[in-house]
This record gives structure tokens, C-alpha cells and sequence, in this order.
């Protein structure tokens, strides 16, 4: 989730280092930094903060040097400090790495290079293990002590290495985290997004996971995963700067959506044991005892991450038998709960900035409890305050709407909800694998929702959605929090006035506001109680409102009773709220767009809610 840029040349490498890490800053960094070469030396120059920052510390030094590394950090181990930017340099200040992704067996890595080679390490982040282990299997072949390396790495990477005695030379690889390279004349670039390279040629090669490619200013070879030579098409990109910053999309709120298969992968990362079924939260600082002992869990959140918690809720009790009270932090703050022992708060916020939330934070903390974070931003306040932190792995999220944001924090509430059962011993073996091997399957039924056929068929709503000012959103149990969350970002960027209903509840009043044609979307997606849901749905109908039902593809009878459908793929009915509500995030979406709201920033609204 961090920028890389990286260039072998005739020009003043400093200066393009610069210039690509500010085109990559739209997404938000918080640290940077530059390695240069410069009479066989590797010069490495960081700053935490901006690129702004990085360029007053580099200060215009290094005119003559034509070949280096640059990177912008979006921090995951380690808070955003000077020695945890990145390029990280090997102990003899031979090797230089930039690195995006994660090292899963980073601390096992660690280890072996403290005990058998004595390297001592300057950072908390798992990305300067690499740099010692390519040193430590480096004689003289920069590109082959990448490849070893790697071949000892679990985990995602891009990553750019040089290498003090090979002056010219920048060796690529990656797995699961994009690497660009862009072809020059007499020079060429690498980086990890296309906005960083358009300044200077729109030739580009993108690497696909498990290649190498070794960078000189007149050559570029690129390796397979067995080291043999590959050639690779040469693509020519047509996006202007926008365009690309967006990653194609006409939105950033799309482009995060459809990133959404890759946030889950990430959060899960290093949380569940495959083999076990296992979920393994060392982040959770609670000892078995004072898991056994909890008496109730309040969660505290704000708007789509209030959502989030409410669908917690839901899962925890259900798993793990704990008693959950929810609060919209604003709220929190001003009533008078009954604190106690043996209870736990848990802090729920995207930015780890929201006042309300953080006041919620504090509150909880000052009476005793002990408070977990679920947040996206390492070193954010929410994160420095609370006890404990799991961090969502989402990747910076621009667009003021969150979607990918709240899918991850359903993911680590999930996640919570499972290991605490397994600890309390309220949940089978059976069915603890079975939920986690659910997890572990949901990047790729989320590319089915995403699928351009599900597009287009939530498209097609939308021509229909558009023209009304009015919606409602309905749904029972599990479904419930998801219609709230769908109603909350229609309205948000779209302005149409929608409201969330739990469907039981439509009866005893919000009825009396259907009539012909008002559209009615239903949430579907709970097998244990499909009856009552479907009953509730005739009761619209016979008022003549217009119900567009998502629902389970393996749920027959639910089109019969309907106008339309969207189906998803088979779920769990626990799990099922991941992926009902990325159909939500595009019934927004499509409709704001049709009716040329201003998506990424709607009126009125910020990203950042830093005041009460
Ligand atoms: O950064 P946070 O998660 O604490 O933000 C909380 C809300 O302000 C946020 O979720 C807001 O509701 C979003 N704009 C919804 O899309």
C-alpha cells in the first residue's frame, strides 16, 4: 500500500525520485524516503511526514547521481518514524531495499539473521529483513541474491533492491503487490503505480507475480519464477495524470471497491492458521482468564463503522456467547453505562481520528475498561490511545464514502468473534474451520460480486433507482446492519433519501410510505430466517412497492417474490454481510454517477471528522 519509485539513467535520479513519490502521494503517506548511489556508496536520506519534507532533507544534494531508489510509506509495522521509512539498508550499507506488502515470516527471518550472521536491525518493520537477507546471500550477483531471498519469504512484495557494487543496476520482484516498469531511452524506471511514470514515457511492462526483472539504463531482463529469461508485451498507457491516480477508474470510490478482494486478503494475513483452521489474534492482549471472565463488550463507532460494529455484535454473540451493546460514539459519550469489571471496549474507526469516537475511547479507558482498536491508520490517535490494536490492512482510502474500509473492519470483528469462541470453547472445532475457511474464501467470491456481469445487472437497477427521491432498505438479523449501511451511503452520495428498516419493524409504521413503485431494497441472505423475511417482502408488495432483493443464488424462491434480483454467490449466514454489502456500495455508487453527484467528495461531508 506504499509508493515505490525507482530509476537507472542519464538524468538527476535525485530529482525524478522526487518528483514520482509526489505523483504517489495522493493516497496518502506519512514517511518517504531516497537511496541514491553515489561513488560506490549508497546514500539513504528519510523523513517521516511528506515528500516535501523528504525533498527540504535531501536538499538539493547529489546533483550528479544518476541511479537510485524512493519510496513513500503507508505504515504497517511500526508507526511512522524516520527509521522506519523506508529504502532500509543492509548492515554494511551494501544492499538498499524498498518494499511494499508484507513479510509474514518476518520475525522468524529475524531471528535466523541475528542468531547465524549476528545483523543487528534498526527498524520495528518487516520490510528491513530483506535487505539483510539479500546481503547475506549476496557474492557478487545482485539479481541472484534477490532471488534466494525471496525464495525464503512467505507474504506479499514489491520490491526494488540495489546494490553498492553494481552502480547501475535496480533488480525488481514481486508477488502480490503491483510493480510497473517504464521503459526509457537510455534510461528506465520502475514503480508501483503508473502516475509515478508518466512524467517521463508511457512504455511500460507490468510484472506479474513470481518474476524478477534486473534494470540497467539500456536494458531491461525480466525472469520467470524459475529464473529463465521472459519477454514480456510492452503496453503503451493512454491515461493522463487523473486517470491514473484513480488506477483507470472514473472514481476513487470505485477503485476501492473493486479493491476489496485484496483488502480482505490482506487483513486475514498472518491471522489464521490454514492448516488448523485456527484464528490466531497476537494482537489481542487478553489472557485466556480474562477471555473466560468477559462479562460484556461495548463497541463504540461512528456512521459506516458504527455499521461495522453492529454487525460485530451480531457475530460475537453468536459465536461467542458475550453480551454486546453498540453505540454511535456521540452518543456514548453523554449516557452513563454501567461500567464493570470483566469488560471490554472495543473502538472502532477507519481514521483513528474521529473526535467522537476517540472521547468514546477515553471515556471507556478512564473507568477501567480496556479498550481494543479496530482502524486502518498506524500511529493515528485511536491507535496511540488504545490498549490494544488490530489493524484493517485496507490500504489508504480516499473517497469520502468508506467502502473498503468497512469491509475489513467486518473482517477483523469477524475475526475477534471466532477467537474469542475458540478460547471460551463456545463453538465447535468443526465450525470455527468452517467459518475461517469461509474467510479465507472471500477475496474470491468477492471478484464474483465484482464480476463485470453483477455490475451490470446493478447498473441496470440503478437506471430504475435513480429517478426516485426516496428508498428504503430492509432486512432481518444479519441483514439489518448491512440495509442501515447501504441506506447511510445511498444517501451520502447520491442524496436520495433512504432509510433503513429492519423488515419486521415496516409494519409498525414506514409502511404507511409505500406506494407504487417506491423501490424497496431487500436484503436476503439469512437461510435461518428466509420465511419471515419473504413474508415481510409480500407485505410490500401487496402495497405495490418496487423490491429488489440480494439474496443467495442458491435461495430459488426469492425471485418469484420479487421484481428483480441480485444474486450472490453461497454463504454462511454470518459471513454473508461481506459480500451483501459491496452490492450496496455499487447500487450507490452507480446511482450518484447517474445523477452526476459529486461522488468522491459529497457535499457537506469530510473524510476525517476531527471535531465533535
Ligand atoms: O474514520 P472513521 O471510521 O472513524 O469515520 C467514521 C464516519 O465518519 C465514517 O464512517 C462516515 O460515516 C463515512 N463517510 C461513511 O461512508
Amino acid at each position: 500500500m506504499c509508493g515505490i519509485v525507482g530509476y537507472t539513467g542519464k538524468r538527476e535520479a535525485g530529482r525524478v525520485l522526487i518528483e514520482g513519490l509526489k505523483k504517489l502521494e495522493y493516497r496518502g503517506y506519512d514517511s518517504a524516503g531516497v537511496a541514491l548511489q553515489e561513488n560506490g556508496q549508497l546514500i539513504v536520506t528519510k523523513a517521516a511526514g511528506s515528500v516535501a519534507d523528504l525533498e527540504k532533507a535531501l536538499n538539493d544534494q547529489f546533483k550528479e547521481v544518476r541511479v537510485g531508489v524512493g519510496h513513500t510509506r503507508w505504515a504497517t509495522h511500526g508507526p511512522p518514524t524516520d527509521l522506519n521509512a523506508h529504502p532500509h539498508s543492509s548492515v554494511s550499507g551494501k544492499i538498499v531495499v524498498v518494499h511494499n506488502g508484507i513479510i509474514e515470516n518476518h520475525r522468524s527471518l529475524r531471528r535466523r539473521l541475528t542468531e547465524e550472521a549476528g545483523y543487528r536491525f534498526n527498524s520495528e518493520t518487516d520490510s528491513e529483513v530483506l535487505a539483510h537477507l539479500i546481503e547475506y546471500y549476496y557474492q557478487d550477483d545482485l539479481l541472484e541474491a534477490v532471488q534466494r531471498a525471496v525464495a525464503d519469504v512467505e507474504g506479499s512484495y514489491a520490491l526494488v533492491a540495489a546494490c553498492s557494487e553494481e552502480p547501475d543496476l535496480l533488480v525488481c520482484a514481486r508477488q502480490d503487490s503491483p510493480l510497473i516498469i517504464g521503459l526509457g531511452d537510455g534510461e528506465n524506471f520502475v514503480a508501483s503505480d503508473i502516475p509515478a511514470l508518466l512524467a517521463h514515457t508511457r512504455k511500460t511492462c507490468i510484472m506479474e507475480d513470481g518474476e524478477f526483472a534486473s534494470i540497467t539504463p539500456d536494458k531491461v531482463i525480466f525472469y520467470d519464477a524459475d529464473s529463465l529469461p521472459v519477454e514480456k508485451e510492452v503496453l503503451q498507457i493512454t491515461w493522463n495524470q487523473e486517470a491514473a491516480e484513480k488506477g483507470g477508474y472514473d472514481h476513487f470510490m470505485l477503485k476501492e471497491i473493486m479493491e476489496q478482494p485484496a483488502a480482505v486478503r490482506e487483513t486475514l494475513r498472518q491471522r489464521v492458521d490454514v492448516s488448523s483452521g485456527l484464528v490466531e489474534l497476537q494482537e489481542l492482549d487478553l489472557t485466556p482468564e480474562q477471555i473466560l471472565n468477559l462479562d460484556k463488550i461495548y463497541i463504540i463507532a461512528c456512521g459506516t463503522a458504527y455499521h461495522a460494529g453492529l454487525v460485530g455484535k451480531l457475530a460475537i454473540e453468536k459465536l461467542a456467547g458475550i453480551p454486546v451493546e453498540v453505540d454511535v460514539a456521540s452518543e456514548f459519550r453523554y449516557r452513563t453505562p454501567v461500567f464493570a469489571e470483566n469488560q471490554l471496549a472495543v473502538v472502532i474507526s477507519q481514521s483513528g481520528e474521529t473526535a467522537d469516537t476517540l472521547a468514546g475511547l477515553r471515556m471507556a479507558r478512564a473507568r477501567g475498561l480496556k479498550v481494543l482498536a479496530i482502524t486502518n491508520v498506524v500511529g493515528s490517535s485511536v491507535s496511540r490511545e488504545a490498549d490494544q490494536v488490530l489493524y484493517t490492512w485496507a490500504g489508504p482510502e480516499i473517497a469520502v464514502a468508506s467502502t473498503k474500509a468497512y469491509v475489513t473492519q467486518l473482517v477483523a470483528l469477524y475475526l475477534v468473534a471466532i477467537y474469542l469462541a475458540q478460547i471460551r470453547g463456545t463453538l465447535e472445532a468443526a465450525k470455527a474451520a468452517e467459518l475461517v475457511k469461509g474467510l479465507l474464501g472471500m477475496p474470491d467470491q468477492l471478484k464474483q460480486v465484482l464480476s463485470e456481469e453483477s455490475v451490470a445487472a446493478i447498473q441496470a437497477y440503478c437506471d430504475y433507482l435513480v429517478k426516485w427521491d426516496h428508498a428504503f432498505f430492509i432486512g432481518r438479523n444479519l441483514d439489518y446492519p448491512v440495509a442501515m449501511e447501504g441506506a447511510l451511503k445511498l444517501k451520502e452520495i447520491s442524496y436520495i433519501h433512504a432509510e433503513a428498516c429492519a423488515a419486521g419493524e415496516l409494519k409498525h409504521g414506514p409502511l404507511a410510505l409505500i406506494e407504487k413503485g417506491v423501490p424497496v431494497i431487500a436484503l436476503v441472505t439469512q437461510e435461518a430466517i428466509l420465511d419471515k423475511t419473504l413474508s415481510n417482502i409480500q407485505v410490500v408488495n401487496a402495497r405495490g412497492g418496487a423490491v429488489f432483493a440480494i439474496t443467495r443464488e442458491d435461495f430459488k424462491d426469492v425471485s418469484r417474490q420479487v421484481d428483480s434480483v441480485f444474486n450472490l454467490p453461497r454463504v454462511n449466514d454470518v459471513l454473508a454481510p461481506i459480500l451483501s454489502v459491496v452490492s450496496t456500495q455499487l447500487i450507490a455508487y452507480y446511482t450518484a454517477v447517474g445523477r452526476g453527484s459529486s461522488v468522491d467528495k459529497p457535499r457537506n461531508l469530510a473524510k476525517s471528522v476531527t471535531v465533535e
